[in-house]
């Protein structure tokens, strides 16, 4: 392996997220995964796991159990939380402190007000420090911050499908008169991680259809938190609802608003504006909006369609919840810390 590529880790490497950072990892140029942990698979080779990732640069990894400290870890340069919230909790500090980069795919630096973060969450955090180095990890908003940041609180799979849309419509949103409605809908593997909760498996879900955790959603102050940074007092009502399917978000954002210029117009400029996203994607129509076209890639794909005589906006976007709400997103993240191409592995 080359002395010049960056050594890697990833905390929690047997679960949803964390085998779709071994996936995007092994077509990486300048990463070595040194380090993946799984009570689960210990003393396993990832590839005897996933087999689909035989002959990769991964041949040779092993998985080993969970650290018990900082002290567990062999040198790295970065590592990957996919793990539940408490555990980033305790570690991020430690590794920080390590110097070593954290990209914390769990929802435990997200939200910046310690009440609501308990309140939601039922944790408590009591760590000023770490979390004021957390940067909220969006690349299109947050590009330059995320450059030089050493903890990335990489966002949720709902909140990314939802924020940036409305980031890219902010300017043409010249009064939003109502809550924003988000009406979104997530496969199994956005709910529940590789262990199945009672109502997940192929039972619970096949020829059905339901909202979940209604009104007390931990995504619901976060997309809140978020998007008041660039749409002063919206209001966000979030209702997220289980599809009988494994992977995707669909989305769709209803509000009452004032536009400042035309339909037409506005998905001009936008398209103009994102041509150099390399994960952007805005269609002519809502309709054509649709889980196919995201799954297994790290695009986001939106559009919307505004009632001139209501007045009212509907936002639909698209995104896969493993890839661009959760490890894709990671490692578009990470290439921006270490001044990789940001579309590196994720193509
Ligand atoms: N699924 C999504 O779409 C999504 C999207 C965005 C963010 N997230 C967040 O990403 C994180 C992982 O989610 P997931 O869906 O991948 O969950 P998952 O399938 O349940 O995987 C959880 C992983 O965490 C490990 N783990 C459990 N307890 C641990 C401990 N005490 N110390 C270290 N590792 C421990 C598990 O180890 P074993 O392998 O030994 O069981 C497993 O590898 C969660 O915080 C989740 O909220 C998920």
């Amino acid at each position: 392996m080359s002395e010049s590529k960056k050594k890697a880790g990833i905390l929690g490497a047997g679960g949803f997220t964390g085998i779709e950072l071994l996936s995007i990892l092994s077509k990486h140029e300048y990463i070595e995964v040194v380090y993946a942990t799984s009570s689960e698979y210990k003393g396993r080779k990832v590839t005897n796991v996933m087999p689909y990732l035989e002959s990769s640069s991964l041949d040779n990894l092993e998985f080993s159990k969970h650290p018990e400290s900082a002290a567990d870890l062999p040198k790295l340069d970065l590592i990957f939380l996919a793990a539940p919230d408490e555990v980033s909790i305790k570690f991020t500090p430690l590794f920080l402190k390590e110097n070593i980069k954290v990209i914390d795919i769990s929802g435990a630096f997200r939200i910046s007000d310690d009440n609501i973060f308990e309140s939601y969450y039922g944790l408590k955090r009591n760590d000023k420090e770490t979390l004021e180095k957390a940067v909220y990890g969006i690349p299109e908003i947050n590009r330059e911050k995320i450059k030089s940041a050493r903890l990335i609180a990489n966002p949720g799979c709902y909140p990314t499908a939802t924020i940036a849309p409305l980031w890219f419509m902010k300017d043409f949103l010249k009064e939003i008169k109502t809550p924003i409605f988000i009406d979104a809908k997530s496969g199994t593997s956005g709910a529940g991680g590789r262990k199945e909760k009672d109502t997940l498996p192929f039972s619970g879900v096949h020829e059905n259809f339901r909202a979940y955790k209604v009104g007390m959603h931990q995504h619901e102050p976060e997309i809140s938190q978020e998007v008041q940074k660039f749409l002063n007092n919206a209001e966000i009502n979030f209702t997220p609802h289980l599809l009988p399917l494994f992977r995707g978000i669909q989305s769709a954002a209803y509000f009452g608003a004032e536009i400042t210029t035309s339909p037409d117009e506005i998905k001009e400029i936008i398209k103009e504006k994102i041509k150099d996203e390399p994960f952007i994607r805005m269609y002519s129509s809502p309709n054509d909006i649709e889980l196919k076209n995201v799954q297994n890639t790290n695009f986001l794909d939106f559009s919307f369609h505004y009632d001139e005589k209501k007045k009212i906006m509907t936002i639909i976007s698209s995104i896969d919840n493993l890839q661009k709400g959760a490890a894709g997103q990671a490692v578009q993240n990470m290439n921006l810390l270490f001044n990789f191409q940001e579309a590196e592995a994720l193509y």
